[in-house]
């Protein structure tokens, strides 16, 4: 059996990837530990409360006892790094919580993972371990018009997220070059599907169409994201845990970058065709003040990952976000519980103070 310490699980990616690997393998045990912050939802679980190879365990990655205790029991044979602190506007309005969380619970999660792990007077790791720090291709910073982000792109983050999660991955380049820890990074690009907590572009627009609300979009909104079905990530991020070379980076990327404008239009149109409602149109779009220092264009190039290690993405961007809208428009009840109570205070503040672009 093989056991794997994941941490964030209750969050937007993480609760996928459970989901993915308790579907794909019999013969596995999943620790899932996470602090529930705003992003965490139990709720995204509950259909494997009563699986026995899914533990879930409330708490920080910051703690060292904790997370000693748990490998110290566990005795996983991956470290799987997904809990973060993951919204690029929250890291602007207050970067201390993304340096805690993002750069020294990482720290804490490699040392405890070496102490358990690593024979100092041999100078030799136990066989079969490996750790896996889930980035982001935005450590990357930003493209111009034309070329794409390769493992070897010089790191150039430009956000407080983006940067705490480039010194994470150099903590984690550290410990393999320093210790030769066994260890492997993914850069992915932006994910969508379900479960994505409403803060983000997709669901947010999602969310504010269906209940007539102004749609912000940031700017002239001709920033380019690349956008790939959240199981293609977590498919990825298996396959670099059985196959990925010690201490390789792997960019993950479907190849599809798409404007934000045109992002927002589609959910509209194909919004507006499901629940056959006139008033969900373009006249709900308001350009807002542009996020500051935001990056114009992400773009990955996932050659390596293709050729080194067969992945490939399953989902095309015209499946995937008709199966994330009606996933949406079926779990209202989700969306309604997530965006009530801290998140609609967040809301408030993140948007009330935006200067609309049309007023100026
Ligand atoms: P998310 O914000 O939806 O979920 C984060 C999870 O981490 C939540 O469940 C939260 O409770 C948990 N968490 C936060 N702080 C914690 C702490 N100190 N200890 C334990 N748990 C904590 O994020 P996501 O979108 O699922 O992203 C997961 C990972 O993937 C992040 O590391 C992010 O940087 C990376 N990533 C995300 C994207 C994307 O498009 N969402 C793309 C590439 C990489
Ligand atoms: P987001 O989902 O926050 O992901 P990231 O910033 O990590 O790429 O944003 C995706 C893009 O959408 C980004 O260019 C910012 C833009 N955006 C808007 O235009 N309006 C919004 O309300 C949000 C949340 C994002």
């Amino acid at each position: 059996m093989i056991t794997y310490l994941v941490t964030g699980c209750a969050g937007f990616i993480g609760t996928t990837f459970v989901h993915y690997m308790l579907a794909k393998y019999t013969d596995i045990r999943i620790i899932n530990l996470d602090a529930l912050t705003y992003a965490g939802n139990l709720e995204n679980l509950k259909d494997i409360e009563s699986d026995e190879r899914h533990v879930f365990v409330h708490g920080n990655i910051c703690d060292k006892e904790l997370t000693a205790s748990l490998i110290a029991k566990y005795d996983p044979d991956f470290i799987i790094n997904f809990a973060a602190e993951s919204h690029v506007d929250r890291s602007i309005a207050g970067p201390e919580i993304f340096v805690t969380t993002n750069v020294l619970g990482t720290v804490n999660l490699l040392q405890r993972a070496k102490d358990a792990w690593y024979d100092a007077g041999q100078k030799t790791w136990k066989k079969g371990k490996k750790f896996i720090q889930v980035s982001t291709d935005e450590v990357y910073g930003a493209l111009g018009a034309t070329g794409y982000f390769t493992e070897t792109t010089p790191l150039d983050p430009h956000s407080p997220y983006s940067s705490s999660k480039a010194s994470a991955d150099l903590f984690v380049k550290a410990f393999h070059d320093t210790y030769k820890m066994p260890v492997n990074i993914t850069r992915c690009s932006n994910n969508y599907g379900m479960w994505q907590f409403p803060e983000k572009l997709i669901p947010l627009m999602i969310n504010n169409a269906r209940n007539h609300k102004k749609l912000p979009v940031y700017g002239d909104g001709m920033q380019i994201r690349d956008w790939l079905y959240v199981e293609d990530h977590c498919k990825a991020i298996d396959m670099v845990a059985q196959g990925g070379i010690d201490g390789e980076v792997y960019n993950i990327g479907g190849h599809n970058e798409r404007p934000n404008i045109f992002i927002v239009k589609t959910i509209i149109a194909q919004l507006a065709e499901r629940l056959k409602d006139p008033q969900i149109n373009e006249s709900l779009i308001e350009h807002v003040e542009d996020r500051l220092g935001h990056d114009r264009r992400y773009g990955i190039d996932p050659a390596k990952i293709k050729s080194d290690l067969g992945w490939y993405p399953e989902t095309t961007f015209e499946t995937g976000i008709v199966k994330t809208i009606d996933w949406y428009l079926a779990n209202q009840e989700w969306m309604d519980r997530v965006t009530s109570g801290e998140y609609q205070k967040y809301y408030e503040t993140m948007y009330a103070d935006r200067e609309r672009l049309g007023d100026k």
